[in-house]
């Protein structure tokens, strides 16, 4: 096939939730329909031993939280789905902003019980500022949940977003009869036990359909006639430039629980969603045709199986043919790259591939070369733009434990950092080591795992500082006076570039005021601008 054709069979995208609305489930249900699972029964059972084939990192199983980003993929009608699946937890937030960069589309899932939550709306800024489309599927039909109306526009007022109902729920709850697709005009019948349903109105979907009519009820008829009006009177319609620029979300409703609604999310998903477009590199835009091959590492997975210490580094395919075997050239390092033993995923499988295509995502066996943002390209020198690192609000400084494994220590915060798990800074004199995060969580992680992985033992203790700033200036007297001014309070990040810790906003804002000349950044996409003038 050729490399266009490969490109239009792809449908590259994550799941999104806040924890617990039910993301992990319908990943399930859609690994089932597309075959690459065989019983949903196996991997409930699986989430029952606390681990699930979406979630497998050793940490996870122990916490019960997702921290690993894995990538599934599965071929139905023709068409190769790739899921990027994203940790739920709001510490590890930055991971899935990172994964929002590799994705073309989202599926977004909606507790209807709970409507739009924290991390929600988290995501959705993250969505809307790269225009990445959107579907949403409102799950937990089966539950007593707030009335379609209110979480609609629930979602339009917090989200920012306008939705497009594609399907309507007939009743909720204990009453939930079905859903009534909008464009196709007709009824899926909904039991939670699905033997109860007649056998005579399985093969109708005609919602005019007598038997269906006594069945759903002849009030829930009525009301849904209402409610189509009003959804048609208050709602936009679908419109497809609208939905690519991720101005307008077509929603449905379902409940992932019992397989409801998801096959219907799927094929119109399917239908819709947009294959791998141009992406931008802070050079230029990159075509996903161009003949050659580039690509950007969004996720670096250590450990990932517990027999071999290698670390994987996630590569999503930008533009060409990625052929394993083949020298590429790693633009930070400028360095030639060959990779005998790329891999795909299927959950906790892997198999190495020959080939792979823009949209695809390769695992790539990493000795310690790669770090989060890194391209590959065939020679020329592309940075792709990714979500920037956010400046750290949590610092701590590392003490070791065991004076003995001091090299492990290293090698594993050094590891750790270049995955994008916290920001590493080293405070002279005495090279201390401090740790920067946006979450409590990432410090009982890297406890977790250098002594897991690494057989070294660290403790952490709090310094006083609320937030971490990146400095730049022109003027170097200032920024000299400032460093003999503030030397207890300043370190430098792994790259050298020069950290700025403060113990409150108002040391903050005094800083600013005392040195004009200096620039505080409060995230690290400065970098990029600095390596674009080299
Ligand atoms: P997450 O990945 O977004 O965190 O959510 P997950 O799929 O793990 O689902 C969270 C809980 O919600 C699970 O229950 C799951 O069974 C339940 N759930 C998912 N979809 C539906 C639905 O359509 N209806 C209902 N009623 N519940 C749903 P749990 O008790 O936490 O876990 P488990 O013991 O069932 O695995």
């Amino acid at each position: 096939m050729d490399l266009k054709s490969e490109i239009k069979k792809r449908r590259t995208f994550a799941i999104i939730s806040h924890p617990d609305a039910g993301k992990t489930t319908l990943t399930e249900k859609l690994l089932l329909f597309g075959g690459a699972i065989q019983t949903a029964g196996a991997v409930r059972s699986n989430k029952i031993r606390k681990t699930t084939t979406s979630d497998f990192m050793e940490i996870e199983k122990q916490r019960g939280i997702s921290v690993s980003t894995s990538v599934m993929a599965f071929d139905y009608n023709n068409i190769r789905v790739n899921i990027l699946d994203t940790p739920g937890h709001k510490d590890f937030a930055e991971d899935t902003f990172r994964t929002l960069t590799a994705v073309d589309s989202v599926i977004l899932v909606i507790d209807s019980v709970k409507g739009v939550e924290e991390q929600t709306r988290k995501l959705m800024e993250v969505c809307r500022m790269r225009h990445t489309p959107v579907m949403i599927f409102i799950n937990k039909m089966d539950r007593e949940g707030l009335h379609p109306y209110d979480l609609l526009d629930d979602l339009e007022k917090e989200l920012k977003i306008a939705v497009c109902p594609y399907t309507w729920p007939i009743g909720s709850g204990k009453q939930f009869k079905g859903v009534y697709n909008l464009y196709k005009k007709d009824v899926q019948i909904f039991a939670s036990d699905k033997n109860s349903i007649p056998e005579s109105l399985i093969s109708t979907r005609d919602i005019l359909d007598p038997r269906l009519r006594d069945y759903v009820g002849e009030d829930n008829i009525e009301r849904l006639w209402e409610e189509i009006e009003f959804v048609g009177d208050m709602f936009e319609t679908f419109n497809m430039s609208l939905y690519r620029e991720g101005y307008l979300a077509p929603l449905f409703f379902g409940s992932a629980l019992n397989n409801f609604g998801v096959l219907e999310l799927l094929e119109t998903f399917l239908e819709i969603a947009p294959c791998p477009g141009t992406i931008q590199a802070s050079e230029r835009p990159v075509d996903p045709a161009e003949e050659a091959m580039t690509g950007f590492v969004f996720k670096i997975h250590a450990n990932l199986d517990p027999n071999h210490r290698d670390r994987i580094a996630f590569m999503r395919i930008c533009s060409g043919r990625f052929e394993r075997n083949k020298f590429y050239f790693h633009t930070r390092s400028e360095k030639k790259m060959r990779f005998s033993s790329p891999a795909s995923f299927m959950a906790n499988n892997k198999s190495i591939v020959e080939e792979a295509f823009p949209g695809d995502v390769v695992g790539l066996y990493d000795s310690g070369n790669f770090k989060i943002g890194d391209t590959l390209s065939e020679g020329e020198l592309l940075h792709f733009e990714g979500v920037p690192s956010f400046s750290p609000e949590i610092l701590r400084e590392v003490v070791n434990l065991d004076p003995l494994k001091t090299k492990q220590l290293e090698k594993g915060v050094r590891q750790m950092t270049d995955e994008g798990v916290a920001q590493l800074f080293v405070q002279q004199p005495g090279n201390r080591k401090i740790i920067g995060t946006v979450g409590e969580l990432q410090y009982e992680v890297i406890k977790f795992r250098l002594e897991h992985e690494y057989g070294a033992k660290c403790s952490f203790s709090h310094l006083p500082y609320v937030k971490a700033c990146w400095i730049t200036s022109d003027n170097k007297k200032e920024m000299d006076a400032f460093f003999s001014r503030k030397y207890s309070s300043i370190a430098f990040d792994k790259e050298n570039n020069p950290v700025f810790f403060a113990e409150s906003e108002w040391v903050l804002k005094t800083a600013k005021d005392n040195f004009p000349s200096l620039t505080f950044h409060n995230t690290s996409d400065f970098k990029m601008k600095i390596n674009k003038k080299i």
